[in-house]
């Protein structure tokens, strides 16, 4: 081999093989070759793409001029340069981020371009994560500081209200200083929950059983949520154990359950949703602030008026609060929030509004309890797809981009529809699909459910799996003679997923 063919051999390898999407154009910015990652990373196909102007994937109106005016890069290769931030936008419509670097190649015919796109979103969402967790810190030790002066001042009032009242002869007095001392007392609660948050407080952590704690509160919530809030528990059978204080855990539950009933004025569902969950690489990158291992997952889900994006990303923050006319005081998630933290474990919010909540709590499985747990085998099931062809059925095109690559890294082939017609008609078209994945609500309905029917009748040999959140099966619940449906509860892991492919495509096969 010539060195200029090796040298053609390997670019030709870069370009293939990069993360990067890579796109070749003329000095008019028309693209004249993209490699695989521009393809994956914008939802194109390569027939749309050549002889189209680069600004089908960096709009003009919002990114910088120079962009596509290719004759204004300069001669020199600036291949690897620091790049431009600019807003990209994918064949759905849907925009991103992109870094932008370019460079510039002198041919016979005139220069040509070399323009790299490197997708920003998940680091934006990284720091987006870690400006939270700073926010989160900074507040959390101002308001323990804060809580910390107050309670002591607090005792200097009630302590003196008390040798005051020893003093007093009996009278109406005693019932004004009975007063002071009541709401110095009530501050004393309050400045307790503020503390709570931040690292003041004392936890007195036992190893304790998740689901008795629930199941003996839920007697006692039903009876205060009254009729018009339906309560369900759903509890893990052989939940690990896990060390925290039980009392603070019984007032996490109760601050949960209230906040979903105010959530619901009108009355709705309410379930308390145990299960043991691993946190592996994958997850912990989006949920920052947790060490991978063992947690016990207890999540409080309703159907009530969901949190706006705002509200989502403020709800752990102390004294934050969207109830100032009905007296919230922004107290109950934050001393959640701090209760999970400093238990060594972790909460989380996923809301939409108008259609519920879901708060969950990660708490750290007791150490004592993982000898006799089988360890989970991440390797076993990961990357055994084989090229076998999977189609996934969601209407929202960030969540089916990014199952259709959590797939992929698996090794499944993939194919997308956005609603079940677009799925019926492939599943026609293409006899090779082995499995349908498919979101329990499309379109605001439950269609994944007539969907999984319809495959059963016409493609008996095609597995289904129905993904759905809690909050979702508390709008649609599941009929009693759906029980041999195959259901996969959101948020679910990569290794969940890798061992229920394979468990439905192994036994379909055998
Ligand atoms: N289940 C839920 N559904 C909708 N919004 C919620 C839910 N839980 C919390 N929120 C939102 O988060 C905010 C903060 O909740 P948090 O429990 O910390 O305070 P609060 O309920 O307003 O007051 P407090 O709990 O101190 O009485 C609420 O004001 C509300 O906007
Ligand atoms: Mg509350």
């Amino acid at each position: 081999m010539t060195g200029a063919t090796l040298d053609a051999a390997v670019l030709n390898a870069v370009f293939d093989s990069a993360a990067e999407a890579m796109v070749v154009t003329d000095r008019y910015g028309r693209m004249l070759r993209v490699n695989a990652a521009t393809l994956r990373m914008f939802g194109h196909k390569t027939e749309e793409i050549l002889g189209a102007s680069l600004s089908l994937l960096i709009p003009r109106g919002r990114s910088r001029r120079a962009v596509h005016d290719m004759q204004s890069y300069p001669a020199e290769t600036i291949l690897g340069a620091a790049g431009t931030e600019v807003e990209a936008r994918r064949k759905d419509g849907s925009r991103f981020s992109a870094g932008l670097s370019v460079g510039r190649v002198t041919c016979e015919d005139g220069p040509l371009f070399v323009v790299i796109l490197h997708d920003l979103t998940q680091r934006k969402a990284v720091e987006r994560a870690l400006e939270r967790a700073r926010r989160m810190e900074s507040v959390g030790r101002l308001s323990g500081t804060l809580a910390h002066d107050f309670k002591n001042m607090l005792t200097v009032i009630i302590g003196n209200l008390e040798l005051l009242e020893r003093r007093i002869p009996p009278g109406a007095e005693n019932e004004l200083i009975q007063d002071a001392l009541d709401a110095a007392q009530t501050g004393v609660d309050l400045t307790d929950s503020l503390m709570g948050f931040s690292r003041h407080r004392n936890l007195a952590p036992r190893r304790l059983d998740i689901n008795a704690i629930v199941e003996r509160g839920s007697a006692l919530m039903r009876r205060s949520l009254g009729p018009d809030i339906d309560v369900t528990l759903q509890l893990a059978g052989e939940l690990w154990p896990v060390k925290a204080d039980a009392s603070q855990l019984r007032s996490a539950l109760i601050n949960l359950v209230l906040n979903a009933q105010e959530a619901m004025p009108e009355g709705g569902r309410l379930m308390i949703r145990t299960e043991n969950t691993e946190i592996d690489d994958a997850f912990l990158a989006q949920e920052l602030d947790i060490q991978p291992g063992s947690y016990v997952r207890i999540s409080v889900c309703d159907t009530g008026i969901g949190m706006d994006e705002e509200t989502q990303l403020r709800a752990f923050e102390p004294l934050f609060t969207t109830k100032q006319k009905t007296g919230g005081m922004g107290l109950g998630l934050a001393s959640v929030y701090g209760f999970a933290l400093h238990s060594g474990g972790h909460a989380t919010i996923y809301s939409e509004p108008g259609v519920g909540t879901t708060v969950s709590l990660y708490l750290p499985a007791d150490e004592a309890a993982e000898q006799n747990r089988i360890a989970p085998q991440p390797a076993a099931g990961m990357g055994a797809g084989d090229g076998q062809v999977v189609l996934v059925v969601e209407d929202r095109p960030e969540l089916r981009r990014s199952t259709l690559a959590r797939l992929e890294a698996l090794g499944y082939a993939t194919l997308g529809a956005a609603d079940t017609e677009e799925a019926l008609a492939l599943l026609g078209a293409r006899p090779d699909i082995a499995l349908v994945l498919t979101d329990l609500v499309i379109g605001e309905e439950p269609r994944g459910l007539a969907l999984t029917e319809r495959i059963r009748e016409r493609f008996p040999h095609v597995r289904t799996l129905l993904a759905t959140g809690c909050t979702q099966e508390l709008h649609n619940p599941l009929r009693a003679g759906d029980a041999d449906l195959q259901i996969l509860h959101k948020p679910y892991r990569q290794i969940e997923l890798a061992a229920r492919l394979d468990h439905l495509l192994g036994r379909a096969s055998a």
